[in-house]
C-alpha cells in the first residue's frame, strides 16, 4: 500500500514540478530553469558552449569544451582556457571556489566571503565571521571535524578541501577511445563495479581511456592491475593530468616486447616494462598518436617518455599488482610505484616535469582484454 502511495506521488509529481525528458533541454542534468541562453537547443547547464550556438555538441579534443568555444590558450596550464578559468594566471586545475563569486580560491584572498582574510580565518572555507573557537584549538567550531562543510567527516574524506571532492567514484567518466576511426581493433568496452571504486576493460581494444570528470591539482592515486586471462601481452595503466586527449600523462606497462603490426604513420617500437609518458600531440586522436603511444621513447609532436623501467620487467598473467602514484605539480614531482605483495616491481624515483599542472585521472588499455582495475583511491595532497 505504501509503495503504491509512493509510485503514485512519482507518478503526479514531475507532471506539475518537473520537466519531462523528451522536452527536457538537459535530461542528465537538474535544471527547473531550463535557460538556453544562445538558443541551440542544449540548456545552459550541460552545454559545451553555453553562449555560442553550437546544437551538434561536437567536442573533437575531448576536453569538455565544445569545438565552436575552444581555444586552448592555457597560459598556466592547468587544462582551463585563459577565458573560461577562474584563475587565469594562477594553477588551479580543481578550479575549486567556495563562495562561488567567480574568483577561484587559488586567487581569491576570503574563499568564504566572510570578510576574514584566508591568512588568518580559522575556517577558511566556511562563513564564519564571528570566528568562534569555543574549544581554543585554532579551528573554528563550524568546520571542527569538516573542514569544507560537504558533510562528509575529514577522516572520511579523500578531499577534505574540497567540497565537490569526498570519494572515489568512477560510476561517472567519459570513455575517449584515442583512435576512434582506426579499425585495426574495437573501441575499449568498460564495465563499472562496486560504486565506481572498480572498473574493467573486456575488450581486446584500440587504445583508450576511461576518464573520470573529478579534477586534481597534487593528488596520490593508486588502484589494483590485474589481468584475468593469458590471452594476449600488451599494455594496460592510467592516466593523470588529463586535460584532454592530446593533453595528458599515461602510465603503461607491457608484458612482452613487441613492433606494433602497422608501422604507418611511424615504426612503433613496444618494450615490456613499466613507461611513464607525457603525451602532448599536436594532430589529437587519430593512428600517429596511436603509435606514438605504443612506442617506448619518442615521436616529435606526439608523446615524450619521461621514465622507462631499464629493467623492462614484464607483468604477468593472473597477478594482482598495487601501482601507487605522487603527483606535485607545483614542483613536477612525479613518482610511479608498483608492488607485487611487498616486491617493488618498478619505482621511477622522482621524475620531474611540469608540462601539466594537474587534470583529470583514468585508465588507460591499448590492446589488452580482461583487465581489472580494482580497489580504486584518489586522494587530494594540496596542502
Ligand atoms: C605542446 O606542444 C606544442 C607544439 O608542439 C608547444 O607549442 C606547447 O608549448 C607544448 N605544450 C606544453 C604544455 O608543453
Amino acid at each position: 500500500m505504501v509503495w503504491r502511495l509512493v509510485l503514485l506521488a512519482l507518478w503526479v509529481w514531475p507532471s506539475t514540478q518537473d520537466v519531462f525528458n523528451e522536452r527536457d533541454n538537459c535530461p542528465y542534468v537538474y535544471n527547473t530553469d531550463q535557460r538556453d541562453t544562445d538558443g541551440d537547443g542544449v540548456g545552459d547547464h550541460c552545454d559545451n558552449c553555453p553562449l555560442v550556438h553550437n546544437p551538434d555538441q561536437t567536442d573533437v579534443d575531448n576536453d569538455l569544451v565544445g569545438d565552436q568555444c575552444d581555444n586552448n590558450e592555457d597560459i598556466d596550464d592547468d587544462g582551463h582556457q585563459n577565458n573560461q578559468d577562474n584563475c587565469p594566471y594562477i594553477s588551479n586545475a580543481n578550479q575549486a571556489d567556495h563562495d562561488r563569486d567567480g574568483q577561484g580560491d587559488a586567487c581569491d584572498p576570503d574563499d568564504d566571503n566572510d570578510g576574514v582574510p584566508d591568512d588568518r580565518d580559522n575556517c577558511r572555507l566556511v562563513f564564519n565571521p564571528d570566528q568562534e573557537d569555543l574549544d581554543g584549538d585554532g579551528r573554528g567550531d563550524i568546520c571542527k571535524d569538516d573542514f569544507d562543510n560537504d558533510n562528509i567527516p575529514d577522516i572520511d574524506d579523500v578531499c577534505p578541501e574540497n567540497n565537490a571532492i569526498s570519494e572515489t567514484d568512477f560510476r561517472n567518466f567519459q570513455m575517449v577511445p584515442l583512435d576512434p576511426k582506426g579499425t585495426t581493433q574495437i573501441d575499449p568496452n568498460w564495465v563499472i563495479r562496486h560504486q565506481g571504486k572498480e572498473l574493467v576493460q573486456t575488450a581486446n581494444s584500440d587504445p583508450g581511456i576511461a576518464v573520470g570528470f573529478d579534477e586534481f591539482g597534487s593528488v596520490d592515486f593508486s588502484g589494483t592491475f590485474y589481468v584475468n586471462t593469458d590471452r594476449d601481452d600488451d599494455y594496460a595503466g592510467f592516466v593523470f593530468g588529463y586535460q584532454s586527449s592530446s593533453r595528458f600523462y599515461v602510465v603503461m606497462w607491457k608484458q612482452v616486447t613487441q613492433t606494433y603490426w602497422e608501422d604507418q604513420p611511424t615504426r612503433a617500437y613496444g618494450y615490456s616494462g613499466v613507461s611513464l609518458k607525457v603525451v602532448n600531440s599536436t594532430t589529437g586522436t587519430g593512428e600517429h598518436l596511436r603509435n606514438a603511444l605504443w612506442h617506448t621513447g619518442n615521436t616529435p609532436g606526439q608523446v615524450r617518455t619521461l621514465w622507462h623501467d631499464p629493467r623492462n620487467i614484464g607483468w604477468k598473467d593472473y597477478t594482482a599488482y598495487r601501482w601507487h602514484l605522487t603527483h606535485r605539480p607545483k614542483t613536477g614531482y612525479i613518482r610511479v610505484l608498483v608492488h607485487e605483495g611487498k616486491q617493488v616491481m618498478a619505482d621511477s624515483g622522482p621524475i620531474y616535469d611540469q608540462t601539466y599542472a594537474g587534470g583529470r585521472l583514468g585508465l588507460f588499455v591499448f590492446s589488452q582484454e580482461m583487465v581489472y582495475f580494482s580497489d580504486l583511491k584518489y586522494e587530494c595532497r594540496d596542502i
